[in-house]
């Protein structure tokens, strides 16, 4: 399955968007009987509502925090304090409402030597994934969440940056041309071993790129998503440009 190939559904609005993913993900989770379950969490705004939903009395009781480990598909190299960082997204909107326990949750490493961080997280998910399952094959992530940026980056994979040539570590870096910090990112070998890939798409900024990514010679970093699953694309009727 690729992000060209992949199942596209659009919801009236972003309220109906969060709900249709919040149940997904529950679904996912309960098809898994007593499994861990290992979902990496897209940062930028877009997937705040979900975030919140999953938090809320809605929901947040009707998910099994002990066997739900959470990773991030990316972070901005920045304080966890920082406006910027998806930690600090995540944690005010899902992590600061729930009972999770304090090691299902995988925040990607701040330090000032980039390389060095990315080798932590490295070693932080062959720990979850090594420790836990690794039996007949078992992909890394039942759940990888990605956003859609208008230059068709998804995660911190941005055009023209090395790190989309990396084919063997589950995780590296870039500095972006265009954006103020570093970032650290799984890459696509990492994105890849997933039960299922969901891009999470809304407003009308978002028509114009869904439309070139999903083209057939398409070259954006999103475009060449692979994964052993499946790809979902769960857009909004603003994204969907409907
Ligand atoms: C990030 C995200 C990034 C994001 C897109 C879309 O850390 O910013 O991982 O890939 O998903 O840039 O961002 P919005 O949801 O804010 O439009």
């Amino acid at each position: 399955h690729n992000a060209k190939t992949g199942y596209v559904l659009v919801l009236p609005d972003a309220n109906a968007q969060a709900n249709y993913l919040a149940d997904i993900i529950l679904h996912q989770i309960e098809e898994k009987k007593d499994a861990v379950f290992r979902i990496a969490l897209s940062g930028g705004s877009t997937p705040k509502k979900l975030y919140e939903l999953l938090g809320g009395e809605t929901y947040s009781h009707r998910l099994p925090w002990e066997r739900l480990h959470l990773f991030f598909g990316d972070e901005r190299m920045v304080p966890y304090t920082d406006e910027a960082s998806n930690f600090r997204m995540v944690t005010e909107a899902l992590l600061n409402h729930v009972n999770i326990p304090f090691r299902n949750v995988h925040p990607m490493p701040i330090l000032e030597d980039v390389e060095k961080a990315a080798r932590l997280y490295e070693e932080n998910l062959q720990h979850e994934y090594g420790s836990r399952v690794l039996k007949n094959g078992e992909p890394l992530f039942d759940i990888v969440l990605l956003g859609l940026g208008t230059d068709g980056h998804t995660a911190s994979l941005f055009p023209d940056t090395a790190v989309l040539e990396e084919k063997q570590k589950w995780v590296s870096w870039c500095q972006p041309k265009d954006a103020p910090h570093r970032r650290m990112t799984l890459t696509y070998p990492a994105i890849a071993s997933s039960r299922l890939v969901i891009f999470v798409v809304s407003g009308e900024n978002k028509v114009k790129i869904f439309r070139e990514v999903r083209e057939e010679n398409a070259i954006y970093p999103s475009s060449k998503i692979e994964t052993e699953g499946e790809v979902h694309w769960i857009l909004d009727k603003a994204a969907g440009g409907e």
